[in-house]
């Protein structure tokens, strides 16, 4: 909350920032509207929270005023919406003169503050100006503060990598990555080059996983002319290419015994000859390896060489797995959406609250990767304006993926899905009634279908209301 007496003057003059009130009482919309364009804002107006979220989708809010209890969807949820899609947009919840406590409630929620009814203008003019302020450094600082060089994540093992990267980058150390697959190890190789004074320089990917075995050394030190069969001309290898820049030794942990043996050899003596080649090459080459393996107990295990390793391992930079960093889920989720809907020109508006908390409860095996994939598909098949449960099948309320349930291995196929179905039918169901406090006419509204089937539903999957 915000301290009442400072002065208004502390902040930027708000030159036509855009308020949005959302009231179902005309008269409250229209006093609102009436000291709020006095004090120079551009004002909009919603009756509900439905239509405050369609403004909102339309076009740039710097802070939102609302009712709590309004018909439809309330301010409560139009505040979760807020919180889910459009981080850092201050909510100002109304609370008439005796009922804080909601206020209070919808602070713990993430309101940004409350005013009370009547209004006393001062009060109002502070509490916008505080808001609008708020909206513009945090705006100002998304970006920053929410992910950089191209990363997205604000959660404290991200800035450990940021910082790391930051540190490391100009120097000619070697740096492996470590992550499970799709955490993003290639972004990070990728920051450290263009972080580097080598920017200008080539960045080569070797794909240790990809190669044959036979044609390795070649493809990382070239061959000279006549070295094999079918080496009819000259060939610089990958180390050659990168000379003056980066080499990124992908899938690290796959590089038979053998290879690894070369390539130690290289990192301590910074030379190499080609296949068939007699001549030795010195490059000036920054090396970025990474693996999703555990690198260190294959070394101690003797299935990759340990003296390699700690080569590589100068500067260790371990990404955090996705299951990890739920708090950076709606981030990513915005990044990709922003990036679906120009892609693919759809104009999905975000995330159910419903299910991006689906999103957030999951364990994401494939990491980001995983996430971004679903986004495109959910963006490209969404037919509604916002994504929502039944947008992400496959994924559960409870995080586990669809597990396959040895009992229904040996099952029909009509019957796997229908249990399946019902299964997910159930858990959405209760979900719903539980989010709604058991109001079975909410609960219905929420899910989309009539009171009546809802009823016949709960009868079936033996769930009961609140009554
Ligand atoms: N923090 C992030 N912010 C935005 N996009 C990300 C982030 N991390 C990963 N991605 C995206 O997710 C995808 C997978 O990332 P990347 O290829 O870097 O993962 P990886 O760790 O190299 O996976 P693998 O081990 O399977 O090779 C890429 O499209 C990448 O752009
Ligand atoms: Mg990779």
């Amino acid at each position: 909350m915000i301290p009442r007496d400072v002065k208004s003057s502390c902040y930027p003059e708000p030159v036509k920032k855009r308020i949005l009130i959302v009231d179902d009482e005309p008269s409250i919309r229209k006093v609102l509207q009436a000291h709020l364009t006095r004090d120079g804002y551009e004002v909009e107006t919603a009756c509900d929270g439905g239509e405050g979220i369609e403004t909102l989708q339309q076009q740039h809010v710097h802070a939102v005023v609302t009712d709590m209890q309004m018909p439809g969807i309330g301010g409560l949820e139009l505040l979760e919406w807020c919180c889910t899609n459009q981080p850092g947009l201050p909510v100002i919840v109304i609370t008439a003169y005796g009922t804080v406590n909601s206020a209070v409630e919808a602070i713990k929620l993430g309101a940004h503050d409350y005013v009370t009814k009547p209004f006393d203008r001062d009060e109002l003019k502070l509490i916008i100006a505080k808001a609008v302020a708020t909206e513009e450094a945090c705006s100002q600082n998304l970006s920053a503060a929410n992910g950089r060089f191209d990363i997205i994540g604000k959660v404290s093992g991200m800035q450990r990598v940021y910082s790391l990267i930051e540190k490391v980058a100009d120097s000619p150390t070697t740096v492996l990555i470590t992550g499970e697959s799709g955490t993003g190890k290639e972004l990070v190789a990728r920051a450290l080059h263009d972080q580097s004074s080598r920017a200008t320089g080539p960045f080569i990917t070797v794909n240790c996983g990809a190669i044959p075995e036979s044609l390795f050394e070649s493809e990382l030190f070239g061959h000279d002319k006549g070295a094999f069969t079918g080496a009819v001309a000259g060939k610089p290898g990958r180390f050659e290419l990168a000379d003056g820049g980066t080499l990124f030794l992908d899938e690290v942990g796959e590089l038979p015994l053998d290879l690894q043996v070369k390539l130690l050899r290289v990192l301590q003596e910074r030379t190499f000859e080609r296949v068939g080649g007699i001549r030795p090459i010195t490059v000036d080459v920054r090396l970025v390896a990474a693996t999703n393996r555990d690198l260190r107990s294959q070394a101690s295990d003797g299935a990759f060489r340990q003296d390699l390793y700690y080569r590589l391992a100068v500067v260790p930079i371990e990404l955090p797995p996705l299951r990890d960093r739920a708090d950076d889920i709606p981030l990513l989720v915005k990044h990709f959406l922003t990036r679906f809907n120009e892609r693919l020109g759809r104009k999905v508006g975000g995330l159910t609250p419903e299910a991006m908390r689906v999103l957030e409860s999951h364990s994401w095996p494939g990491n980001i990767r995983e996430l971004e994939n679903l986004m495109e598909r959910s963006v490209l098949l969404c037919d509604q304006d916002f994504i929502g449960v039944d947008d992400i099948p496959g994924l559960d309320a409870d995080g586990s993926g669809s597990p396959e349930e040895p009992e229904l291995e040996g099952m029909p196929l009509k019957a796997y899905v229908r249990v399946h179905t019902a299964k997910l039918e159930r858990a959405r169901i209760a979900k719903a009634l539980e989010a709604e406090g058991s109001n079975v006419t909410r609960a219905a509204r929420r899910l989309g279908i009539s009171r009546k089937s809802l009823q016949t539903k709960m009868k079936e999957y033996g769930l009961r209301d609140g009554g």
